[in-house]
């Protein structure tokens, strides 16, 4: 019963699962974030020589390759198990897969020798450090700003798991009428709420590529990038 609550909605679920199967990601990018172009270096804090990226709600973006082919680890979350082979696919990586009874989905790892990601096609709601953990940054674009207002919570709780002094933690939001979305905008005073003491938001970027029509939703003004940054609470 407790884990049905904690799980993902399932009409939320479907309507994801429907967007894949009917090939309609408006917001996918065909090229590399300006963010992670500009600032890949903010997530690889790692005082040893491997980093660690977590890409949450990761979809099949293409920063997923471009982080890993700088020789990062790179750990994404995706509920859909045609985004996650499409990736593979897109980028002829070739690719293992397993289950994974704890978060109900499965692992689909690289299975070449340049590079080291691994997919988790399960609902991010599952999952948390006990699966991975020791990430030096984590990209998070389209993701908490995709989260009904209801979710954002339970977001948090499995972020507020991955997150340490030091990590590198970039964040993606629309500046958008309140009232809006998906995609929301959350202001800076409430995301620094929602993931507690110890969390400072400040703003990195503006976005100047954004995908076909993305500006022209209701309420949209334009898209910023933020830098979060955790302390001990
Ligand atoms: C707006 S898209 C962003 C994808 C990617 N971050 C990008 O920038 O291209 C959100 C993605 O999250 C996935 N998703 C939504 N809710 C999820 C959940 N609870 N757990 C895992 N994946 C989820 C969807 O299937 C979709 O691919």
């Amino acid at each position: 019963m407790l884990l049905k609550i904690l799980e993902m909605d399932a009409e939320e679920m479907k309507g994801w699962m429907d967007m894949w199967e009917g090939k309609n990601f408006p917001w996918h990018l065909s090229f590399v974030h300006q963010a992670i172009d500009k600032h890949a270096q903010i997530l690889m804090t790692s005082p040893q020589a491997k980093n660690k990226i977590f890409v949450p709600l990761c979809g099949k973006t293409v920063d997923i390759k471009f982080l890993a082919d700088l020789g990062n680890e790179v750990v994404g979350v995706e509920v859909s198990e045609i985004a996650v082979k499409d990736f593979f696919k897109e980028h002829n990586i070739d690719y293992t897969s397993e289950d994974v009874p704890a978060v109900k989905g499965k692992l689909f790892r690289s299975n070449d020798h340049k590079h080291k990601i691994k997919l988790y096609c399960c609902d991010l709601f599952l999952f948390s450090s006990e699966i991975e953990s020791g990430f030096s940054g984590i990209w998070d674009r389209g993701s908490y700003q995709a989260m009904l207002i209801s979710d954002r919570e339970r977001y948090t709780r499995v972020m507020k798991t991955l997150v340490h002094p030091g990590i590198g933690y970039l964040m993606e939001m629309p500046d958008r009428d309140l009232d809006k979305g998906p995609p929301y905008c959350v202001p800076v005073d409430v995301v620094e709420k929602e993931f507690g003491p110890g969390c400072s938001v400040v703003k990195l970027m503006e976005v100047t590529k954004n995908p076909p029509d993305f500006l022209t939703l209701p309420g949209m003004k334009g898209v910023n990038v933020f830098r979060l940054s955790f302390q001990e609470s």
